[in-house]
């Protein structure tokens, strides 16, 4: 389960940074309404899986692969570290992505938020990117 959920957020990764990207160039009043619902739409899933995918591996994965293979210890350990990083930087984008999207606000630039976002889906990706690798050697 936790696996699948990497993979289907590394797809959900790809498209969203196509959006950002598009969005770095165009202000937020020009924002195309179905883009807008699709980000929106993932802030709030992501919000609400990130409770349980990350209890999950905290909890049973991380604790298992140390057990199994000791040497992993640092690597598991920087990866929960992440996790926070991961859960500060996605309420903070989160919270600058509705500010964006209230129309008193329109007039503002959109680009230190994509800028934001973009660095949050980086740090993303290379958290799942390793996760994934480490639990298709480990298991
Ligand atoms: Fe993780
Ligand atoms: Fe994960």
């Amino acid at each position: 389960m936790l696996e699948a959920d990497h993979h289907v957020l590394l797809a959900q990764i790809q498209e969203l940074r196509d959006i950002f990207q598009k969005w770095r160039r165009q202000a937020p009043g020009s924002w195309s309404a179905r883009e807008k619902r699709l980000v929106q739409t993932w802030f709030r899933k992501h919000r609400l899986h990130l409770g349980t995918h990350f209890k999950a591996e905290e909890a049973m994965i991380f604790p298992y692969l140390t057990r199994q293979v000791p040497r992993l210890g640092p690597v598991l350990a920087k990866l929960e570290r992440e996790h926070r990083e991961i859960r500060r930087q996605s309420l903070a984008v989160e919270t600058a992505f509705h500010a964006l999207c209230n129309p008193g606000r329109n007039g503002q630039t959109g680009a230190p938020f994509c800028q934001k976002s973009l660095a949050m889906l980086r740090l993303i990706h290379r958290h799942v990117s390793q996760e994934a690798r480490l639990m298709e050697s480990a298991f």
